[in-house]
């Protein structure tokens, strides 16, 4: 039997080329790998380890021969390409977000609801639940499921990479302008991002920013079933580039100690704990960056109280946990 071929559909952005990093980790061969953008796109390379690929146009035969496809697009085209996708008989793992919403498809959180994968479901589309709504739930499920909880609030950090390319271009143009004494260009960002923080990531509706509604769907759907915490979430635009920071205060429903609570997030393979507060190690974007794990640290815990912080590389969690995915449905 031929090996799987795996398309990432996106190739050139922040998100697609984490994928192809990750491609490339699964020792997936360069003949197993499509690499799909727009128009612009056409006719730039890209480098898969040693060898540079075209990317290509999704033109009439973009996916034949393919397994398995990674769609790493704006999230206005993302509906249009699963569909396309799931006719031609091509898994569809969406990254966008399209799908959050669809009970019809499986919502995953690498790590945390795979096994929602050995259920019977129509179609072959699957979504990946956004990369801080891994962080959040996977921060707070080793809480909930030793001593249950009760609500949690976290404040989440964002850096620049959660706009895609056009955040990361325009946070540089920005603090270049500033530096040399000109006013900066306020687009992108719903303000100048440089040397200033933005309370809101994305458009506000209902008192809530886009990524806020977005992690609070996406968690209901992963806790479904079990007992879902009360959450509350402020997003925050900081102006750095790649990684997510979140602080996160949690009450449980019994008295723990800080030293209890560190040997039970011990137990996730999906944490790694970074927490010698004497010797200032504590997670940072800067530590996490290239990590697919989530750093967690700073535990303190007085009563049912807990606080901690969790940081994460977005595009690098997002996109490790969609090729353990496409990997394991092309098994199928
Ligand atoms: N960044 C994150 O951490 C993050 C987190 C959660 C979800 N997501 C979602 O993941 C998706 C990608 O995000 P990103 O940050 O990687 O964005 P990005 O850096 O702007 O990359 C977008 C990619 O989509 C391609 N593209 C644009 N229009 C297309 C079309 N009509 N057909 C095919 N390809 C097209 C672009 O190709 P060209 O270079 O040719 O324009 C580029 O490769 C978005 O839906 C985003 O909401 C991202």
């Amino acid at each position: 039997m031929s090996d799987p071929v795996f398309a990432v559909i996106g190739a050139t952005g922040v998100v697609g080329k984490q994928v192809i990093a990750a491609l490339l980790a699964h020792n997936v061969e360069p003949d197993d790998v499509r690499f799909l953008a727009s128009e612009r796109s056409a006719g730039e390379e890209l480098d898969y380890g040693e060898e540079p690929l075209p990317v290509e146009p999704i033109g009439p035969d973009a996916f034949r021969g393919v397994t398995a496809a990674i769609i790493a697009t704006p999230v206005a085209d993302a509906k249009a390409l699963a569909t396309r996708l799931q006719q031609e008989g091509v898994w569809a793992i969406d990254l966008t977000g399209a799908f959050r919403g669809d009970q019809a498809v499986p919502l995953i959180a690498p790590g945390l609801n795979d096994g929602l994968l050995d259920r019977a479901f129509t179609g072959r589309i699957v979504s990946v639940a956004h990369p801080v709504t891994q962080l959040i739930v996977s921060a707070l499920e080793p809480l909930r499921a030793e001593w249950g909880l009760m609500d949690a609030d976290v404040t989440i950090l964002a850096s620049a990479a959660l706009y895609g390319t056009a955040g990361v271009d325009r946070l540089s143009k920005q603090t270049a302008e500033l530096m040399n004494a000109k006013e900066p260009d306020v687009e992108t960002f719903v303000h100048r991002l440089a040397f200033n923080l933005i309370p809101a990531v994305g458009p506000i509706e209902n008192g809530l920013a886009q990524l806020e509604r977005h992690v609070l769907v996406e968690a209901a759907r992963i806790w479904a079933g079990d007992a879902m915490p009360a959450l509350t979430t402020t997003s925050v635009l900081v102006p750095t580039y790649h990684g997510v920071l979140a602080t996160i205060t949690a009450h449980v429903k019994r008295p723990v100690d800080a030293d209890a609570v560190r040997a039970q997030l011990k137990t996730s393979p999906a944490l790694k704990l970074l927490d010698v507060p004497a010797d200032n190690v504590f997670p940072m974007p800067m530590l996490s960056t290239d990590d697919a794990s989530i750093h967690v640290g700073r535990v303190r815990a007085i009563g049912q109280r807990v606080q901690l912080v969790a940081s994460i590389d977005n595009a690098v969690r997002l996109a490790d946990g969609a090729v353990e995915l496409a990997l394991k449905l092309a098994e199928r």
